[in-house]
């Protein structure tokens, strides 16, 4: 239960984190120049395939998926991962060197998440997320610069 719960923190604290650190979650879209911000290479990435790839690959410390179809979609997700880790590896900016430390993190955590989907191994897909976790927030850490404070 304990488990479950922090992992079901997970993508809820990256995200939460990054709207702290940006001051943004409260704005709303009526705000001046918010709505216009124009969306970065990398951001549109994240928010288009990291976030609901890595959902997939996190829900499953919450709950097992129940059928091989719903395996499946864990084991793609997790590929898909993989692969824009892959893409991140394509946009790297300067000092690039922690960057592509965590891309590379983020490239294998995925593939050992995929591996333990394709094996059904609920626990190992879990400790793979963990691993995946760390990685988005690694990279956070030291590159995330939100618009607000471009
Ligand atoms: C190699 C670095 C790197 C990795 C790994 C990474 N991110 Fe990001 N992420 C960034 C950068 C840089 C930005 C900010 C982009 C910008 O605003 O231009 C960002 C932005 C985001 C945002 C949007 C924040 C906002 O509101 O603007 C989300 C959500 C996000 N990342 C989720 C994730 C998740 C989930 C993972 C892991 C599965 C992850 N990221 C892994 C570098 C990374």
């Amino acid at each position: 239960m304990l488990k479950t719960t922090l992992k079901n923190n997970a993508v809820f604290v990256v995200i939460a984190g990054i709207c702290l650190a940006a001051g943004i979650c409260q704005k709303s879209s009526a705000e001046p120049g918010v709505e216009n911000q124009p969306v970065s290479p990398v951001r549109q990435l994240m928010l288009s395939s990291l976030v609901p790839a890595s959902s997939s690959v996190f829900a499953v410390a919450n709950e097992a998926p129940k059928d091989a179809a719903e395996w499946n979609v864990v084991e793609r997700n997790a590929f898909a991962l993989a692969d824009h880790g892959k893409q991140l590896l394509k946009m790297l900016p300067p000092n690039a060197e922690a960057w592509i430390k965590h891309s590379t993190h983020l490239i294998d955590s995925s593939t050992e998440a995929a591996d333990a989907a394709k094996a059904k191994d609920a626990d190992k897909v879990s400790d793979a997320g963990n691993a995946i976790y760390e990685s988005c927030e690694g990279c956070h850490k030291l590159y995330l610069i939100l618009p607000a404070h471009k």
